[in-house]
């Protein structure tokens, strides 16, 4: 799939097929991760998979809106090192976008759900060192939907030499 054909159709997907990911996959998807931009290639990310369903059912728990992780074959925790980055949220977020583009274009689906409810358990749970800012987790596993979604319109939000002047022309 062309890289702007995997940024317009991927789409978050938060009910997945029962069928697992194969590792060959999985390594593609976390190699898309490695290869994104960081501050000063920094690369202050890990990546943490777990299949086990026990562990989702627990990991689930630490999630307010992620009640659909433990229904998909993988989930990934992402966090950073916030000792290694001058920018440490934007740098894991870039590994987060690279790899759900990844895992759409291999026809996989994932969502990116927000942590805060109880991070420090999903660290206790994955042997996640304190000092690491959790990023996200990301569910993984071909869709068992076709979710759509809308945008905001460009001319409203790209500007052309001035805030206000729409890039595009008035119809
Ligand atoms: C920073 C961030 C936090 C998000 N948190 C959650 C979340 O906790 N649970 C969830 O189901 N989706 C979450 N999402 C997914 C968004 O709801 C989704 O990207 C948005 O509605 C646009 O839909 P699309 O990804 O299908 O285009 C999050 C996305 C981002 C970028």
């Amino acid at each position: 799939m062309e890289v702007l054909e995997a940024i317009e159709t991927r789409r978050s997907i938060r009910r997945y097929q029962p069928d697992p990911v194969s590792h060959d996959l999985l390594v593609k998807i976390l190699e898309a991760g490695r290869w994104a931009p960081s501050a000063s290639n920094s690369q202050p990310w890990s990546f943490v998979v777990f299949t086990d369903p026990e562990v989702k059912r627990r990991i689930t728990r630490c999630f307010l809106y992620g009640w659909f992780l433990d229904e998909a074959p993988v989930g990934i925790v992402v966090s950073v090192d916030p000792g290694l980055s001058s920018c440490p949220i934007q740098d894991g977020s870039l590994a987060v976008q690279n790899m759900m583009l990844a895992a759409h274009a291999l026809d996989l689906g994932t969502c990116w759900i927000n942590p805060g409810l109880n991070d420090e358990e999903v660290k206790v749970i994955l042997n996640i060192p304190r000092e690491q800012r959790l990023i996200c987790a990301l569910s993984l596993g071909y869709p068992a939907e076709t979710p759509s979604k809308l945008r905001k319109r460009l001319g409203d939000i790209a500007f052309s030499g001035r805030w206000g002047d729409s890039i595009l022309p008035a119809k």
